[in-house]
């Protein structure tokens, strides 16, 4: 056929497939990246989504340093076994205030991404000190000394604005009482409902039950509230966006 042989010319001449396959994947990619530039959002926005507390946003940030998300994913894919096993597949919108994201690649355990709410914090608290007390198989290493590790609130409007930095929607009233929120949330007596306002559905509590407020306090708050943000009772994906 004519056109076949013509391709030949192609497969001969290295230099000329080097250029037209260049050709190839600069309008391919123009066709893929370039309408994003023209879109607003490309995240659907979700109702109950809210940027971290300071105590959340401050186990989080543990987490990290933990390097948790080494054998943790926080991304529910829309299969059924999946669905099945953690809950509603996570939405983009539930990790838009996420920098860096927690998706994850690798699960030696499970996704956590619903965690929030499944376990009680003493439950938490026992795992986190000794996993294999709770799940004698398991391989996940101990954290006790979170408990021993006490943080205050001296970096938190720092870490809160750079997450503004970022795109995250921090109000000035947000970081004007960060450091108020931070002990407010690990402190059932305190006055809280100013949180509460803030950051809605924000879970006060003495999370390890011990006096001041430790890493652990942090982690187990950051645990507690991952996927409960969304009502999915009455949450309806809108296909159209
Ligand atoms: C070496 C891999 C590894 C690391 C690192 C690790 N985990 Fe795990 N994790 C596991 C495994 C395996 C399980 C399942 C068995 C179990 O429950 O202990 C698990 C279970 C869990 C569970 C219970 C999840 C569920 O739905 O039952 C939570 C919560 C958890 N890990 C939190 C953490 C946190 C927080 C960190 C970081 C401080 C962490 N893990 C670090 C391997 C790991």
């Amino acid at each position: 056929m004519a056109i076949l042989d013509k391709h030949k010319v192609l497969e001969k001449n290295a230099t000329l497939l080097l250029v037209c396959s260049l050709l190839v994947v600069t309008v391919g990619g123009i066709v893929e990246i370039a309408p994003l530039f023209y879109l607003e959002n490309t995240i659907e926005e979700v109702e109950g989504v809210r940027p971290y507390s300071p105590l959340e946003l401050t186990g989080r940030d543990i987490y990290i340093r933990e390097g948790c998300y080494v054998c943790h994913s926080q991304m529910i894919r829309p299969m059924r076994d999946e669905v099945e096993r953690y809950g509603h597949y996570s939405l983009a919108a539930e990790s838009m205030y996420d920098h860096p994201f927690q998706w994850g690649s690798k699960r030696t355990g499970p996704d956590l991404a619903r965690v929030g709410g499944r376990y009680s914090d003493e439950w938490h608290l026992d795992h986190l000190r000794d996993p294999q007390t709770v799940v004698p198989e398991s391989v996940m290493p101990k954290y006790g000394f979170l408990e021993d590790r006490m943080v205050d609130a001296t970096y938190i409007t720092d870490l809160m604005e750079t997450h503004r930095m970022v795109g995250v929607p921090y109000t000035d009233d947000m970081l004007e009482n960060a450091s108020a929120d931070f002990t407010a949330q690990a402190d059932p007596d305190s006055d809280w409902d100013a949180l509460v306002e803030r950051y809605p559905n924000a879970q006060v509590r003495n999370f390890d039950g011990q006096p001041g407020i430790s890493e652990m306090d942090a982690m187990i708050a950051y645990l507690q509230m991952l996927g409960t943000l969304v009502d999915f009772s009455t949450f309806t994906p809108d296909a159209s966006r």
